[in-house]
């Protein structure tokens, strides 16, 4: 069994989506704690099933760099299989992602490497683009620039505004992200080898 650990700072709707994948007995992976940078609205999703959770508060650390340490202290207590940033809106400082690559996954609403960042349904809707879409990465150093292990379109329609876009988006997010996980935990989809490949779309 998989065991993953879910890092957010949002509503959590795709961790909610997650955890109810996780409830069926065959599937493959654990979610065994759920973490935030504050308060976060989809701890409630944790705290239904019996998760724990754990807050390290972006705003009480002087810098990332010391706020990742507190992260990867947090992470060291359940050492996980895999992390899944779901809608963590910070960047992980480097020695966290080296000390966890390539365990570390993210889920991006947007066709990486299009439209990368914290306003990617917004930037994509301002550029006028036709189509977007819903990536999930492998977490490099960069932002938003690590190996795409799986993506899809999603149309932009007359008349979407960024609420609608992304309305739309969460649900492809959330089906790569159920399959990925799956993937992973079935040995069907190998992140070394992944990380260590050149990203289909570079
Ligand atoms: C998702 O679209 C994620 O990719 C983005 O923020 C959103 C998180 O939504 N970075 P939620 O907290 O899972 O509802």
């Amino acid at each position: 069994m998989l065991t993953v650990a879910v890092l957010i700072s949002g509503t959590g709707s795709n961790l909610r989506a997650l955890l109810d994948a996780a409830a069926d007995a065959d599937y493959p992976a654990r979610i065994i704690v759920v973490g935030a940078d504050r308060e976060a609205e989809g701890f409630a999703h944790a705290e239904e099933y019996g998760i724990p959770t754990f807050l390290v508060p972006w705003r009480e650390y002087d810098s990332r760099e010391d706020w990742g340490a507190e992260l990867a202290a947090q992470l060291e207590v359940w050492r996980p299989d895999l992390i899944v940033l779901s809608g963590l809106m910070r960047l992980l400082p480097p020695a966290v992602v080296e000390a966890w690559s390539p365990r570390i996954i993210n889920t991006h609403p947007a066709y990486l490497p299009e439209f990368p960042g914290a306003h990617a349904v917004r930037d994509a809707i301002a550029a006028g683009a036709v189509q977007t879409g819903a990536s999930v990465i492998v977490v490099d150093d960069g932002v938003d620039t690590g190996p795409i292990v799986a993506q899809e379109r999603v149309p932009i329609l007359p008349g979407d505004d960024e609420h609608s876009l992304h309305d739309r988006i969460k649900p492809v997010e959330r089906r790569l992200l159920i399959d990925v996980v799956r993937r992973i935990a079935a040995g069907e989809l190998d992140l070394a080898a992944a990380a260590a490949s050149v990203s289909p779309s570079s």
